[in-house]
Formats: structure tokens, C-alpha cells, sequence
């Protein structure tokens, strides 16, 4: 018997190995190894994005091992496609594979990776469908192809597994499964060869940090972007924005930067790139009039060009032959057609005072996008622009503000891999508050931001809930361009809806430092629990197992958790939602405490908070430090200074480093900012010991006075 086992597993192993295609592997940096295989396509994810690595953050986080069995990895070619195969642990859990909104654990997903927007199921087909997962074991893969690609996430079992699960009798067992355990993640990519990239550890965090810091890390949003925006309603008028402006400012609501819809275009869907003069009869008189109050405005298109745009001529020979609702598709891998599109944009917006845009429709829906059948004159096909789309919007159009050296924050709604560096954040039409917490933990695994919008609610209590996850996410905004809703239009909750938003500026010191990390860094701003050192351990005695021999991966790291994150190094988020005034939240091992009260909350255990309409619950980790500045109505200019507060939590001693430069140019590609290192211990009596680093000669200084506060009592 032994002996026959033998026999056939050599007979096996020959088989496959035989099948098999040399991988040919390259370190690219520290902790990064290149395998390539066959003839890889010269446009991919890295191409069209153009993603240079940060080197000196990678350097940073230094050299590793390969963290996984490198000859277990293995390719195959045939039939024009290539076959590629990683490894799984059976404890493994596995995260990422595009923007998600209702999983978080992947493992045993099967997925094609497809640029769409989200609908309804996660299926693969998302805003962002970066082939790029993470695993529980501290290693993530990326691979760099702009084709849909299907993921078999371990889920199924090749008959050479070398450690497969035994096969059951379903009539007589009833620990049979019908998702038998499987032990590899597998790729289908349709091409000739791929280039793949495997990301170090040693923890989840470190290998989401060396990919976003390969793609050239997080963007550094202006200050005024972490401040708050309202989208007005597409009609709106000059006057009408002018109006709502007054209404901010005489109820006290903080306001930043309006985002003007469809309506600002004198045609849109598809659009004529040019303002519309009956609503807006002066256009740079307008901008400079909100500038002057300090709002900047961002604005809406799709990239869709009319047939009465005064572009349409000179861009139409560098369009797909099909249309977008009879609008010209530009391609633009194509320079010509780059400079046609974003030349119009600047001339018309961006020179005149524009801070931004939100590039709609770049996503999909089948039914009204280019079909795959569509031909572009580059020669790139309907797929390969379907998949980078978005990334070629945020690349040419953070150019042209790269060149005034002035920062941009803007919305998308399709990104990919690649796009980590664009200073753009991902909405979509869904609007489903659960999911769209979800969201925002799995951008953390996809390097891109994601904003749980607030556009309406059926109750005052809706709203609020969906305020207050707002004012904890990347992008603090109302869309109100269908329903004309302002913060206040629950005047039930207007109060609180007032004080969330009036929190949010205070936070900002905390927000942009947090960014800057995310930049310098790689750490996303906003993240999974499952990315948080001590979350797995702590909770497992909480957490009931159920049948690990079925299905040991899921149990194992504990249970999927998709409604509680990680805003910045210190907090943990756990928003509320209609209806349901009490939730559990996760706190784990470590100690916890109360970020409003600065009490004591919990350490490794699952509490039950019934917090009442005013909060939501949020807890900061032991020696926790957050900075906080004035309740500003608008975010400070280059060259204001703040007084800060800063808040220190628990008992243990913290550090915290807070940056600092002039928030809105791009000076600090070229050395002009600093982080600034805080210290707070407690010394025997119980007083505090605080210290913070001088501000550094020659570069900018946005602090005035500075000030240090207890939080926890003794
Ligand atoms: C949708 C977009 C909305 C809004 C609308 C305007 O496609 O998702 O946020 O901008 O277009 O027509």
C-alpha cells in the first residue's frame, strides 16, 4: 500500500512539475521579489498607473524572508493563458481581492476581478477590483495584470494537494463539507505570462504597508481635504451656491470645499467639459468669489466627450468606435488624447481656480459602458482600458495639478492596483450604511480610500448614524446632489449632527498626521481589526468555535469582523446603526479606554455599548495619543498657525509623531515638512512628563500654542 502511495505521488509531483513553467524570480526592494512568467503584456496595472516605489519608506521597513514556500509557488501556460498557484496554510485567512462590501475573511471565494460597479454581491465585479490579497500568515500577492482575472481563493482541491482533506461519505457522515478544505490560491490569467509581486511581513500590516509603499504610498491630501464638503444639488446656480455657502457660515457648520454636479456643464452625460454660462455667467468670478470666502469647489464629470464639447473634433480620432450615451471615449494611453481631454480641463477649470474633481462613471455597468468588443486606435483592448480606466483619470489629472504644485483630493469610482499614490477617494451610488462600513475596512487591503457618504435618510436617526460614520472616514462629505439635503435638514439631530462635524476639525491635526503615514509609511488610515496587532489573540476566548475540522481557517483567527476599524494609529471605530441602539464591539487584548471620557473600557473582551444618539462608540489604545486643534470653520491655509491640544489616553507611556508642513503644495516632495516627536509617561506620582520635539529650522511651522491633557483619570 505504502508503496504504491509512492509510486503515484512521484508519478504526481512528475506530472506537475513537467506541466510547470520556470518562474524567474527578482528581489525589487526590501521585502518585494518580481516573479515573472512567459511573455508578460507590456500594459498592466504598474504601467498605466506609472507607480514609482518609495523607496526610503521601503528601506525603512527593511529586508525579510520570502515568506512562503517559493517552490510551491508554481505556473503553468496553456491555452494562450497563464495558470498560477500560491500556497495556503490551513489556518490561513485570507483578505483583500478588490474593494469588498460584505466579507472581510476571502478564503474560499471565487472571484473574477472585473472593474464595475458594485452590485449587490461581492462577486468580484467592484469600484476597485485590485488583485492584491493579504494573508492572515503576513505576506501579501499582487498581481499585475489589467485583464479580468479569475481568483480560485482556496477553493479547490487538486488531486497532488499535499495535505488534502480525506474524503467523506455524505450519507453516513455528517461532518461532510461541501467546501472541502483547500490549500492553494489560484489565478487564471488570460494572457501568455504575468508579472506577480510577493509582499513580506512579518505581520498582515507590514505586507499592505511594503504594497502600498511600492505603488509609491498613500497620498497626502491637503489639509482642506480632511475638512468637511458638500455636494449641491445639479441644477444649482452660481447664486444658489453662493447661498448655501451663507447658510453654512450663519448656522456655524464647518465647510471646505463644494462639489458642483452634472449641472455646472453646459451638456452633461456625455459632457461638453465647459461651463454652463446660464448658471454659471462668470465662471472665474464665481471661483475666485469662493476662494476668497474659503471655498474651493470640486467638480463632477465622466470622461464622455459630446459631440458638442468644443473638444469633440480634435479628440475624436483618438476614441473607442463605440460611445458612452453617444459620447466619444477618449483612450487615453494615447498622449493625444491625454493632452485633448486634460488640456480642456485646465484651460477651462483647473487655471481658473478648480481644486479637484469627481471622475464619475469610470467604473462600469455593462449596459452603458464600451462594450469588450470595442477597438481603440492605441490597440489596447475594450478590457484592458475597462480595468485601468480610473487609474488613467486620477494619473493625468493629478499631473496637471502636480505641475501648478498644488495639491488635489478629489472622488473617483474606479481604481486598481497601481493607484495607491492618487489622491482620490472612492463612492459609489450603493446605500447600504452596514456596507459601506464594510467598504471602508477593506480599502485598508486594496490601497485605496473609500467615503461612506451621507445623501439622505428616511429617519433623523439614519441620518445621524450615517453622519457620524462619515466624520470618521477619509472624506467628510454630504452628496446631496439629488436630494439638496444640508447637515441640518433633521432638525431633530441637528445639534448632533453640528458637533460631529465640528469634531472632525478638531480632529484634523490627528487626520493629517495619520495621512502623512500612510505616505511616508504605507499604513492605511483606515483599516481592518484583523490588521491590528493582538486582535486575534484577544479575542478568541470570547468567541465561540464551532467545527474546526470542517472548516478550520474560518474559526481559527476568530470571526469576520466587518462593522468596528482602525481610524489612524490609536482609535478603534465601532459606528452605530439605525435602529439597533446597542452593538458588541471587539476591544482587543491591551487596554482600551473611552475616547470621549477617557475611561477605562475593556482589554481583550467583547463589550456591549449602548451609547445614546450623541456618539458613537470610540476607544483609544493604551498610551494613546491624539492630537486636536481648534473647531475651525475651515481648515488652516499655508501659513496659519493652530493651537493644539494634546490628548493622551491610559496609563502606559506614548509616543506620537505629528507632521506638520504647509498643507498644500507639494513642497514636501522636497524635504519642506516635519514629524514632530511626542512623549507623555506618567511619572510615579501620577503627574504627566510630556515633551514634544522643536518645530525645525526652515521648514514650515503651523503650531502656536501647545498644550497637554490628561485624559484618564488615576
Ligand atoms: C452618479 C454619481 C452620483 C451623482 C450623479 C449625478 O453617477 O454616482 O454621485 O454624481 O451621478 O448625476
Amino acid at each position: 500500500m505504502f508503496k504504491k502511495l509512492v509510486i503515484y505521488t512521484a508519478f504526481l509531483l512528475t506530472y506537475m512539475y513537467l506541466n510547470a513553467q520556470e518562474i524567474k524570480w527578482e528581489p525589487v526592494a526590501p521585502g518585494i521579489w518580481k516573479g515573472t512568467v512567459g511573455r508578460p503584456e507590456n500594459y498592466n496595472l504598474l504601467t498605466a498607473s506609472a507607480a514609482k516605489p518609495y523607496l526610503e519608506g521601503l528601506n525603512k521597513l527593511g529586508d525579510a524572508v520570502f515568506p512562503m514556500p517559493q517552490r510551491e509557488v508554481v505556473a503553468q501556460l496553456r491555452d494562450g493563458k497563464t495558470y498560477l498557484r500560491f500556497p495556503l496554510k490551513q489556518k490561513e485567512q485570507l483578505y483583500g481581492f478588490g474593494l469588498n462590501f460584505q466579507t472581510v475573511h476571502q478564503r474560499g471565494k471565487i472571484l473574477e476581478l472585473h472593474a464595475d460597479h458594485f452590485g449587490g454581491k461581492d462577486n468580484g465585479r467592484t469600484h476597485a477590483p485590485t488583485p492584491f490579497y493579504v494573508s492572515s500568515e503576513g505576506y501579501g500577492v499582487f498581481i499585475n495584470s489589467a485583464r479580468y482575472l479569475k481568483i480560485f481563493a482556496g477553493s479547490a482541491v487538486r488531486r497532488d494537494s499535499e495535505n488534502a482533506p480525506v474524503a467523506k461519505d455524505r450519507n453516513t457522515d455528517k461532518t461532510w463539507s461541501s467546501r472541502p478544505y483547500s490549500d492553494a490560491v489560484e489565478v487564471l490569467v488570460p494572457a501568455e505570462g504575468v508579472e506577480f509581486y510577493v509582499f513580506a511581513g512579518p505581520t498582515s500590516l507590514n505586507a499592505v504597508s511594503r504594497y502600498n509603499l511600492f505603488n509609491g504610498g498613500g497620498p497626502l491630501p491637503p489639509r482642506w481635504g480632511l475638512g468637511f464638503t458638500q455636494r449641491v444639488k445639479t441644477l444649482y446656480t452660481a447664486a444658489d451656491v453662493e447661498k448655501e455657502t451663507k447658510a453654512f457660515e450663519d448656522k456655524g457648520f464647518p465647510l471646505d470645499y463644494i462639489g458642483l454636479e452634472p449641472g455646472w456643464q453646459s451638456k452633461a452625460y456625455p459632457c461638453s467639459f465647459e461651463w454652463d454660462k446660464s448658471r454659471y455667467p462668470d465662471p472665474s468670478g464665481f471661483v475666485a468669489d469662493m476662494l476668497k470666502k474659503g471655498i474651493r469647489l470640486n467638480l463632477w464629470t465622466n470622461p464622455y466627450v459630446s459631440p458638442e464639447s468644443p473638444i469633440f473634433k480634435a479628440i475624436k480620432p483618438f476614441t473607442g468606435d463605440h460611445t458612452v450615451w453617444l459620447g466619444a471615449v477618449p483612450d487615453l494611453t494615447m498622449p493625444e488624447a491625454q493632452k485633448i481631454l486634460f488640456g480642456q480641463l485646465k484651460k477651462s477649470q483647473v487655471d481658473i481656480g478648480i481644486s479637484g474633481y469627481k471622475f464619475d462613471e469610470v467604473d462600469g455597468y455593462d449596459h452603458y459602458l464600451w462594450p469588450d468588443v470595442t477597438t481603440f486606435p492605441s490597440g489596447h483592448s475594450a478590457e484592458q482600458l475597462r480595468q485601468t480606466y480610473g487609474l488613467l483619470m486620477q494619473r493625468y489629472s493629478m499631473d496637471m495639478f502636480h505641475e501648478k504644485n498644488q495639491r488635489t483630493y478629489g472622488l473617483v469610482r474606479g481604481s486598481n492596483g497601481g493607484g495607491t499614490s492618487f489622491p482620490y477617494v472612492i463612492y459609489n451610488d450603493y446605500y447600504n450604511h452596514e456596507d459601506f462600513i464594510t467598504a471602508l475596512i477593506n480599502s485598508g487591503f486594496t490601497g485605496v480610500l473609500w467615503t461612506p457618504e451621507a445623501r439622505a435618510s428616511k429617519t433623523a436617526e439614519e441620518w445621524l448614524r450615517r453622519m457620524q460614520s462619515v466624520v470618521f472616514s477619509p472624506m467628510a462629505m454630504i452628496n446631496a446632489w439629488s436630494t439638496g439635503t444640508k447637515p441640518w435638514s433633521y432638525p431633530e439631530v441637528e445639534k448632533q449632527v453640528k458637533d460631529m462635524a465640528l469634531l472632525r476639525m478638531q480632529m484634523m491635526p490627528y487626520w493629517y498626521s495619520e495621512f502623512a503615514k500612510y505616505h511616508f509609511q504605507g499604513i492605511p488610515p483606515f483599516r481592518a481589526m484583523n490588521l491590528e496587532a493582538g486582535f486575534a489573540s484577544g479575542v478568541e476566548k470570547e468567541l465561540k468555535t464551532t467545527n474546526l475540522e470542517e472548516n478550520p481557517y474560518v474559526e481559527a483567527l476568530g470571526k469576520e469582523v466587518k462593522d468596528q476599524y482602525m481610524a489612524g494609529e490609536y482609535l478603534l471605530v465601532a459606528p452605530m446603526f439605525a435602529g439597533k441602539p446597542t452593538r458588541t464591539v471587539i476591544l482587543p487584548k491591551g487596554k482600551w479606554f473611552d475616547f470621549y471620557t477617557g475611561e477605562f473600557a475593556g482589554d481583550g473582551t467583547v463589550i456591549t455599548v449602548t451609547p445614546g444618539l450623541d456618539r458613537i462608540p470610540v476607544y483609544v489604545k493604551d498610551g494613546g495619543i491624539v492630537p486636536m486643534g481648534p473647531a475651525l470653520m475651515h481648515a488652516p491655509k499655508s501659513g496659519d498657525k493652530i493651537d493644539l491640544e494634546i490628548r493622551y489616553y491610559g496609563h502606559k507611556p506614548g509616543t506620537y509623531q505629528l507632521y506638520d508642513d504647509d498643507g498644500e503644495t507639494f513642497n514636501y516632495e522636497k524635504g519642506a515638512f516635519s514629524f514632530r516627536d511626542i512623549k507623555v509617561e506618567r511619572t510615579k506620582d501620577g503627574k504627566l512628563k510630556t515633551s514634544i520635539s522643536a518645530a525645525q529650522k526652515g521648514k514650515p511651522n503651523t503650531l502656536n500654542k501647545i498644550s497637554f491633557k490628561a485624559m484618564t483619570n488615576l
